[in-house]
């Protein structure tokens, strides 16, 4: 169903700001990934892990589905569509990857910040999950990167989907391009 002019900027203003706010979630847990490999302080890595806890369910997980359901209102309510242009399908691809992928390695986050918290811990513990979550945080900052530039530049290639439902219907407007004076 299409969005009227103002709807629409409302739910692009909701899907930015849930997107690029998991991007920037994303990017202070990398940091506290490294933080948590490379300090000497006991004290440090055990915040850093019990911080990871908290901004992983607190902040990453909700901004990953508000990015994702925002994401899909913007596309079924405009003339970009869920399945007609590359770029948003890849998007769509990336993001619903990137939640399971998520998903998948909140548990042993939930273990490490569980760990790091009680009486037994000291700085040296579980160093294979905390090489892990550089890697991770690193490899997930990248993706959404790569979904950010995307948005941004918008690749025009349709898929074969999207060239046989355009013939005759109105083309996407690209909300950054200025109107015609
Ligand atoms: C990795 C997560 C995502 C990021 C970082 C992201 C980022 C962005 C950004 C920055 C824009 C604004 C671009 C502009 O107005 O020029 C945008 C727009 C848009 N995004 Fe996403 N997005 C993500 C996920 C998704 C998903 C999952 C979908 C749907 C399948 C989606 C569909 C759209 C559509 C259709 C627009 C244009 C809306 C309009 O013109 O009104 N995005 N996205």
């Amino acid at each position: 169903m299409p969005m009227t002019p103002r709807q629409r900027k409302f739910a692009l203003t909701a899907h930015v700001t849930a997107s690029v706010g998991w991007l920037g979630a994303v990017a202070a847990f990398l940091a506290l990934a490294v933080a948590g490999l490379t300090s000497d302080d006991a004290q440090t890595v055990r915040s850093v892990y019990v911080a990871m806890g908290v901004t992983g369910w607190s902040v990453i997980v909700p901004l990953c589905f508000a990015s994702l359901v925002t994401g899909v209102i913007s596309s079924v309510g405009t003339t970009w569509g869920l399945l007609r242009y590359y770029w948003v399908a890849v998007k769509l691809t990336i993001t619903v990857l990137a939640t399971a992928a998520l998903l998948i390695h909140m548990p042993p986050i939930s273990h490490i910040a569980r760990a790091a918290a009680g009486p037994g811990w000291s700085a040296g513990d579980l160093q294979g999950l905390r090489t892990q979550l550089v890697v991770q945080s690193g490899a997930a900052l990248l993706v959404l990167l790569a979904a950010t530039a995307l948005s941004v530049y918008k690749p025009q290639g349709r898929t074969r989907f999207g060239r046989r439902a355009s013939r005759g219907a109105p083309q996407p407007t690209d909300t950054t391009t200025p109107a015609r004076p």
